[in-house]
């Protein structure tokens, strides 16, 4: 399933480091669609149905928890491409990390984890609730989750990704007949961008990159595009995209 991209993508493995986003001394980007070491942040609503969707698409999972043990069942259904371990582990394992937490939490898991999570690329996809996450939820809504995020996980490859469905229609609307529904994507980093297409297409979903970081805030929640179940050519034209 993956062969077909992955020459090409190896082939831009070589330029990675000149990426403007790439840290110094950052490990190269992975190639998009090859089977991938994916680390979970947050194995709750969307972490844990990404982990399953993934798991089935041949990539390798760590699925991570403050109390791992309680993710071993889980692990054990989706079978040997599942393991479970710390925060901290998930982040050295991902060639790709996924960060699915209480929005509050990013800051922290972005200073706690800084050197694991150095130059790897990132999917972010918490949402910002200041009944949950207080002051600095307001704060980041008024700037832009891609701008904010970016701010709390310095030196990371940050894409934006899955913030804009539901967990219940990530699991019900991933692989559906039919058009997909689509995925907005941001980011500033072409090939970090490249790997989250990829691996939205693995869950069963249609990628649509709306713009770098800043561009973020378009499919913010309480936007007119946020989980609305659209398909690309619905969400493109909604957000005026060619
Ligand atoms: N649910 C949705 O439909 C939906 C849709 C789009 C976006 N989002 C956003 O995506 C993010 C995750 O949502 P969710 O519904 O999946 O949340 P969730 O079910 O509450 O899961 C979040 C996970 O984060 C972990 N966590 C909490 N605090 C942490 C910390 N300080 N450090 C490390 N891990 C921590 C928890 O795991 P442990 O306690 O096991 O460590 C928990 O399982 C949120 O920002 C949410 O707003 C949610």
């Amino acid at each position: 399933m993956f062969a077909a991209v992955m020459i090409a993508a190896l082939a831009a493995r070589g330029a990675a480091a000149q990426q403007p986003g790439a840290a110094a001394g950052a490990p190269p980007a992975p190639p998009a669609s090859a089977a991938l070491k994916i680390g979970i942040i947050g194995t709750g609503h969307i972490g844990g149905a990404l982990a399953s969707l993934w798991v089935a698409a041949g990539h390798e999972v760590l699925m991570s928890s403050r109390h791992p043990e309680e993710l071993q069942a889980l692990a054990h259904s989706l079978g040997p491409r599942a393991h479970v371990g710390t925060p901290r582990e998930a982040a050295q394992f991902g060639e790709v990390v996924l960060i699915s937490v209480p929005y509050g939490a990013t800051p922290q898991v972005g200073k706690d984890l800084k050197s694991e999570l150095a130059g790897k690329v990132v999917l972010d996809t918490g949402n910002p609730y200041p009944e949950r996450d207080g002051q600095m939820a307001v704060e980041a809504r008024r700037k832009g989750t891609g701008v904010a995020s970016a701010e709390f996980l310095p030196g990371v490859r940050l894409v934006r990704a899955f913030n804009a469905i539901n967990s219940g229609d990530l699991r019900s609307e991933a692989h559906r007949k039919g058009q997909p529904i689509a995925i907005p994507l941001a980011g500033d980093d072409a090939e970090a961008l490249k790997v989250a297409e990829a691996l939205v297409r693995d869950a069963g979903f249609a990628p649509v990159v709306v713009g770098p970081l800043a561009k973020a805030r378009e499919f913010d929640v309480g936007t007119t595009v946020y989980t609305r179940l659209m398909t690309e050519p619905q969400l493109r034209a909604a957000l005026g995209l060619k």
